[in-house]
């Protein structure tokens, strides 16, 4: 596909549709020409009630951006592949890993193209640790320790009907932490569940699922785990990944992978980063507008969310 302006619609205008949009304004060869939303909302957009209905009257978009609620991104992400055009779904892309494969399989079949929101990849942060470890500066990874202490609370799930259920949510792993997981799989390469055991403290009366978890993972010859709550007292704590090496220690913290808290690598002076910014979509963006125009493969394209998904179905299941 080679062309200038590419059009585009949003499906679910909340709070993360909204930032896309105003993303975009800031994007010259993207142009928003239409809002879908099944409840009532403000745009100066013409707004359809569905992508059916969108894509009767504007027949010339070239990509959906699907910003629903997490359990309708299979459902409504197969109806724009079937159309024939190109969509980005918010994360998590499903709820399934066969769900991801049908939808990468109908996508190769209409010679479209399915990408993520994986942005947080784009951060400066992690990108200099990426190429830290790329580049072999930090020797073997012997350790990997990921905490994440967040604070949801029952007022937070009274305030919108999709969070906290199964079938809409889908758990902690996909809503709260799906970014750290994805995270770990692109600075490690893979992971292999080795225990997991979760509970629900606090929420048993808001929500379907655990709001808390710890998890032991390996890839290769480096153990990793997790510990993740929603209950931590009053507001959000910590969020940070440690890496343990044998030439280095690093700590990425902030609740957007925003900040290199620790760096104390051989042959390498201190660096202290903390990003000007935690909203990474402009980037992503960038990316897969390129890898359109050019046919090339993007960071975001759901093959590279395959592995997480599958790895939060495997603890779900435990
Ligand atoms: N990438 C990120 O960092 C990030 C951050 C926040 C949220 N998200 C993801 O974005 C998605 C939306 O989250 P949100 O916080 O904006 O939720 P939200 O509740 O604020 O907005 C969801 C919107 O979708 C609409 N909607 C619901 N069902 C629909 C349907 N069947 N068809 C069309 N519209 C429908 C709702 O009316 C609402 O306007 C979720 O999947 C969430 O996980 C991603």
């Amino acid at each position: 596909m080679k062309k200038n302006i590419f059009n585009a619609a949003i499906v679910g205008f909340g709070h993360i549709g909204k930032l896309h949009l105003e993303t975009i304004s800031s994007i010259k060869e993207l142009n928003v020409c239409a809002i879908v939303d099944s409840a009532p909302v403000e745009s100066e957009l013409p707004v359809f009630p569905s992508i059916k209905e969108c894509h009767l009257s504007h027949p010339e978009i070239d990509l959906y951006i699907i910003a629903t609620p997490n359990g309708y991104h299979y459902q409504q992400a197969k109806e724009v592949l079937e159309l024939q055009k190109n969509v980005l779904v918010e994360k998590p892309i499903a709820l399934h890993k066969k769900q991801v494969e049908e939808l990468i399989t109908l996508s190769h079949k209409y010679n479209v193209r399915i990408f993520t929101s994986l942005q947080l990849r784009f951060s400066p942060v992690i990108d200099y640790v990426k190429k830290l470890c790329e580049k072999n500066l930090l020797g073997q990874l012997y350790l990997v320790s990921v905490e994440c202490f967040w604070n949801r609370n029952t007022a937070y799930y009274e305030k919108s009907s999709w969070h906290g259920t199964q079938k809409t949510d889908g758990g902690i792993l996909f809503t709260q932490f799906s970014h750290f997981l994805d995270i770990l799989f692109y600075l490690l390469g893979n992971l292999e569940l080795v225990s997991s055991k979760t509970e629900n403290f606090s929420h048993q009366n808001c929500i379907d699922f655990p709001d808390t978890g710890i998890l032991q993972f390996k890839s290769g010859e480096t153990l990793g785990s997790m510990v993740y709550t929603i209950s931590t007292y009053e507001k959000n704590f910590e969020s940070s990944i440690t890496l343990i090496a044998e030439k280095g220690t690093i700590k990425i913290s902030g609740q957007y992978m925003n900040q290199l808290l620790y760096h104390h690598v051989e042959n390498t002076n201190p660096v202290k980063m903390e990003c000007k910014t935690t909203r990474f979509h402009k980037d992503l963006y960038e990316n897969i507008l390129l890898s359109l125009d050019k046919n090339i493969p993007s960071i975001a394209d759901a093959e590279n969310t395959m592995d997480v998904i599958e790895f939060i179905e495997k603890i779900m299941k435990e």
